[in-house]
């Protein structure tokens, strides 16, 4: 079912006392109702967090994973280990994970099915280059993207995935697309859908839109027709921003 979602990418911020700092101010907050607010703090964090949100509507994403149960595989995080801890939801497929851990959509497919198979909810990042826009080339490689990390799911489960889409050009630069450019492509993003699947389908996926979201651009942002939210990184490490982005629909 298609739902209004902020999303808190904490990134690699914050220790463990700064963590439960930023949750506990964040619960101090008035959020906006009917919007599903889900924080995505280091792995480190996800079980402190978990018994601090126990009794709230705020749901748990990592930021990562692996795509196997167990094993030889030092230094990885497994789905189940997640799932042991109580996250309910997966960033997958993030740009800064495309680019300086080579992750491309191959891999990344390998990903969601596992997180789909053990019953979480991907949140699936596509976007262009700043090249790659200038060449006019986003809408391919957005395509290309769900392709190849998504398609392979059937309708059911892609409904139950988040699709975020982040231009690289707009993450952590200050730099937003305008509200047009976003709406274009969600609705870009919602075509390619139906034509893979169909109409339905294409209009119950819930499609965030992420790059330098803040208080100041969200409202226009998050009103467009095919915006259904934000994926946040920077204004999502401060309480009062990130309770404010839950209101800017
Ligand atoms: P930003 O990051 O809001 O700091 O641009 C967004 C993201 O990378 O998810």
């Amino acid at each position: 079912m298609r739902q209004k979602i902020v999303a808190g990418n904490w990134k690699m911020n914050l220790d463990l006392v700064e963590g439960e700092e930023l949750l506990t101010n964040i619960l101090d907050q008035e959020r906006g109702k009917d919007v599903v607010t889900i924080v995505a703090p280091p792995y480190i964090h996800l079980s402190s967090a978990k018994r601090m949100l126990s009794h709230t509507n705020i749901g748990l994403a990592a930021q990562n994973c692996h795509n196997q149960t167990s094993g030889a595989y030092t230094g990885e995080v497994s789905v189940k280990m997640l799932k042991s801890v109580g996250v309910e939801y997966v960033i997958l497929g993030h740009s800064e994970r495309r680019e300086y851990f080579k992750e491309d959509s191959l891999a990344i497919s390998f990903k969601v099915n596992h997180v789909i198979e053990n019953g979480l909810r991907p949140i699936y990042c596509c976007g262009e280059t700043l090249t790659e826009r200038k060449d006019g080339q986003h809408f391919e490689i957005i395509e290309k993207q769900l392709t190849e990390g998504l398609f392979q799911l059937n309708e059911i489960e892609l409904l139950n995935c988040i699709i975020a889409y982040e231009p690289v050009w707009a993450i952590g630069t200050g730099e937003t697309a305008s509200p047009e450019q976003a709406q274009e492509v969600h609705a870009f993003i919602r075509k390619t859908i139906a034509s893979q699947y169909n109409a339905i389908t294409a209009n119950s996926v819930s499609i965030l839109y992420g790059g330098s979201v803040k208080p100041s651009n969200a409202v226009e942002l998050f009103n467009c027709p095919d915006i259904d939210g934000g994926l946040i990184g920077g204004a999502a490490l401060q309480a009062e921003s990130f309770a404010t982005l839950t209101k800017s629909f």
